[in-house]
């Protein structure tokens, strides 16, 4: 099974980002090949400063790299490093029917959100069908948000071939469910247009600012609590084992025990939880030419695999040079 996904660089990940897909991602690349990229040019659509994208593109390369993406298994690279990927892209949009891109609500929630209604934002899921597509993936591990594109993406392949004949492998989504949504410190969900996330590699006493900031009820430190209803305890979940997670929601539902005491634990075992990695993390930070480096080898690779799809389609469509 080839299993791909792209990640938005979007700066320093957050540990919703962490529970979401990235603990998955990393998951899947012992037991499959794995191909994992860094989405700069889906990024430009939302139109980040120019000195933003780099610096963003490799936070997110170093956060899972610190957290043990593992460069000889896995190909990862930016997306921005294979142009290819682009054109074929041009390929896709001559067999995607305009109503198909009208469908998708991703493209209404953005610019309900205030984004500009621009092309790329509108051809999103084109370029997305063309990652998917350039290296023959199966399996496309996404969060539930992402679902749509998935389906778009297969309805591009299945047009296309029915077309020109068999190019692309018609890839699976795999939703991955585990833990839906993890909120924010306001309760929402961890996002970082919200403003309510906790970083993986945050300073310590900064995580600990922020979960004692937590948002919860007034419910006096006598009374019972509801822990489904607790963000602290919602955080919990993640990173407290069974036995000791079953022991708070037991003195939840008992009364007698504050926030403050959860907010406090819950610090701790956050920042134990990520702590094995921070070293490999600040190792990387003062070595970025190595990260730069891992990045191109990853293009390469996945240059290598993605450019026979691209020749392929070209072909297939009729159109002259081979490269
Ligand atoms: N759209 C995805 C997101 O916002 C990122 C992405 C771009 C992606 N290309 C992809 C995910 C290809 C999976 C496969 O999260």
């Amino acid at each position: 099974m080839r299993v791909l996904s792209g990640i938005q660089p979007s700066g320093r990940l957050h540990i919703g980002n962490f529970f979401g897909a990235m603990r998955q991602h990393l998951q899947l690349q012992a037991e499959h090949e794995s191909f994992y990229f860094i989405a700069d040019y889906h990024a430009l659509t939302s139109h980040p400063a120019p000195e933003v994208i780099a610096e963003y593109s490799l936070a997110v390369a170093m956060d899972y790299l610190a957290l043990g993406l593992d460069t000889k298994r896995t190909v990862f690279w930016r997306q921005s490093d294979v142009p290819e990927v682009t054109e074929l892209t041009w390929l896709l949009s001559c067999v995607t029917p305009v109503s198909l891109l009208h469908k998708c609500v991703s493209y209404k929630d953005k610019i309900a959100q205030g984004l500009s209604a621009n092309h790329g934002l509108f051809a999103y899921p084109v370029l997305q069908a063309a990652d998917i597509l350039i290296v023959k993936s199966d399996l496309v591990p996404v969060g539930a948000d992402q679902k749509q594109h998935i389906e778009v993406t297969r309805d591009i392949a299945m047009r296309f071939n029915n077309a020109y004949g068999e190019v692309f492998t018609v890839p699976e989504e795999h939703i991955i469910e585990s833990v839906a949504v993890v909120p924010g410190t306001d309760g929402r969900k961890m996002s970082k247009s919200y403003g309510n996330t906790i970083e993986i590699f945050e300073p310590e006493a900064s995580v600990r600012k922020k979960v004692m900031k937590i948002v919860t009820d007034s419910t006096p430190v006598e009374e019972p609590k509801d822990p489904e209803k607790c963000t602290v305890f919602a955080l919990l979940k993640l990173v407290a084992c069974p036995e000791e997670l079953a022991e708070w929601e037991r003195r939840y539902r008992d009364g007698g025990m504050g926030y403050g005491e959860a907010k406090k634990r819950l610090a701790d075992l956050i920042v134990e939880y990520f702590q094995p990695y921070r070293r490999k993390r600040t190792e990387l930070e003062n070595n970025l030419d190595a990260v730069d480096a891992m990045l191109r080898e990853g293009a390469e690779r996945a240059r290598a695999v993605g450019s026979q799809t691209v020749v392929a389609a070209r072909n297939a469509v009729g159109l002259g040079a081979r490269r």
